[in-house]
């Protein structure tokens, strides 16, 4: 019996669960809330949809642990969204707290789990959830460059005016300002993304997709993304739950690109033990310059972030 548990029932988290429930990838998806009523609700209402999407996966909403006992995955959305002109790092304070607790009862429910962290300040949030769940670092992982990606592969499309299935892009780095899309390593219709886009454009592409999230955060006023997020999301639970694939997440790294011991965005093989391998892609000198500056941007924040949840940092 394969079970997947989202906590917090957000737009993110009931998305993603709708997502999962309608691939029909496992038996049971657990949506957990402190919501009263609100995971209960969403799971009747998605319940209610498998007689017209005929999935197989019934979906449970608690306000408890317990029915998330013995998951194989667990995604962590719990946590508050951006307001229009705030920095990730504005919720570093608020989330430290949430992902400390919610984290604390995963691991103990489900002690043999892949956590996916997604809650933002992402490369903070995943450092945090690593450290408290005590867990191994390969199975504890962020979420962050699937969809950077996506969002970097949309503007190439639209730049370059061909259809997004022709284009292949990835971006490493942090899930913020330290964000590292690698040019280098896009692909047009097959061909080297500089060879199709002028320079000026590429860092106009760049530049928005760093920007990416606070874009539709200034849009929507109230929240941030989900669609594209949960996409991304999803495809990391697929990689570990279905097959195996390669794809940016925020993984621990261990002499990778020169950077050791830190949460940060690189290439990595997915699979059923989590992040199974860190690949070494070539970039530019350029690019391991900014992916280093990232590295060391995420550093910075480790002493902050204990200092704000010494108890669930000392936990691990
Ligand atoms: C974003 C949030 C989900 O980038 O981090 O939209």
């Amino acid at each position: 019996m394969s079970k997947v548990t989202v906590v917090g029932a957000g737009r993110y988290g009931s998305t993603a669960a709708q997502r999962l429930a309608e691939l029909g990838l496992v038996d049971e998806v657990v949506i957990t809330d402190v919501v009263e009523g609100l995971p209960q609700g969403l799971a009747l209402d998605m319940n209610q949809s498998r007689y017209l999407e005929r999935h197989p996966t019934r979906v449970t909403g608690t306000n408890g642990y317990e029915e998330t006992e013995g998951s194989d995955v667990v995604l962590l959305t719990a946590g508050l969204p951006r307001k229009p002109g705030m920095s990730r790092m504005d919720l570093l304070e608020a989330n430290a707290r949430i992902v400390t607790a919610v984290t604390r009862r995963v691991a103990e429910t489900s002690p043999d789990a892949v956590l996916i962290v997604v809650t933002n300040p992402l490369d903070h949030m995943t450092t945090l959830a690593a450290e408290v769940s005590g867990f191994p670092r390969e199975r504890v992982m962020g979420q962050a460059g699937n969809l950077d990606s996506a969002r970097f592969a949309h503007f190439i499309a639209e730049a370059a005016g061909v259809d997004i299935l022709e284009v292949e892009a990835i971006t490493l780095g942090s899930h913020g300002e330290t964000m590292v899309p690698v040019p280098s390593l896009c692909r047009v219709r097959g061909r080297p993304l500089p060879q199709v886009l002028d320079a000026a454009t590429i860092a106009e592409v760049v530049r928005r997709t760093r920007e990416g999230g606070a874009e539709i955060v200034g849009l929507l006023k109230t929240g941030s993304a989900f669609y594209a997020p949960s996409s991304a999301a999803v495809k990391m639970i697929r990689a570990v739950l279905e097959r195996g694939q390669m794809m940016p997440v925020c993984a621990w790294t261990a002499g990778q690109y020169g950077v050791s011991g830190v949460y940060l965005g690189v290439p990595a093989w997915i699979g059923r033990g989590g992040v199974e391998e860190i690949l070494e892609l070539p970039l530019t000198a350029a690019e391991a310059a900014e992916l280093q500056a990232a590295a060391a941007s995420v550093r910075r924040f480790a002493d902050e972030l204990h200092s704000l949840a010494p108890e669930g940092a000392a936990a691990g």
